[in-house]
């Protein structure tokens, strides 16, 4: 999880040129084991923008270096929110959606942003 959220920190920080800080972990599900001795890759993207925050879903794939077999172990979705030098949120770039991937990753991430706020008024 540590590796994880790191991961999104590294792919906000790219995408807004800032610091950032993890504010929420959305969605975190183990659908097999990392086991030791795996050799653990993660693919990290911003698949939403807001004003200051952006969603970075991270996927985790542990390979067993012996068969290269590579599994799909979890996927996780983080809220990361830019801050400027004093430490206060700041507005982040747009994003480009260049692909039929880009579109899919960014309407998920709207739908799930809708979600959130429904949460939350609740
Ligand atoms: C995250 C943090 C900077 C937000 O500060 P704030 O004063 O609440 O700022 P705002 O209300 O303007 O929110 C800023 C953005 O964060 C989003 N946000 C804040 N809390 C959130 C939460 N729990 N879940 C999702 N988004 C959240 C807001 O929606 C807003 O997004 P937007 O600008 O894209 O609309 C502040 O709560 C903080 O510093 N938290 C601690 C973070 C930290 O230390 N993380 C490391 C943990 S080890």
């Amino acid at each position: 999880m540590r590796l994880a959220d790191s991961a999104a920190g590294v792919v906000a920080i790219r995408h807004s040129g800032r610091n950032c800080v993890t504010a929420a972990v959305d969605h975190f599900e183990f659908h097999a084991p990392v086991f030791i001795g795996n050799l653990v890759t993660f693919h990290a993207s911003v698949n939403h923008v807001g004003r200051t925050s952006m969603e970075v879903g991270v996927r985790v794939e542990a390979e067993e270096p012996r068969t290269g077999k590579r599994t799909h172990t979890n996927s996780s979705y983080f809220l990361m929110v830019a801050l400027d030098d004093q430490g206060k949120p700041v507005e982040v770039p747009r994003l480009l959606l260049e692909t039929a991937e880009d579109l899919r990753r960014n309407e998920e991430a709207r739908q799930r942003a809708i979600a959130r706020r429904q949460r939350k008024k609740k």
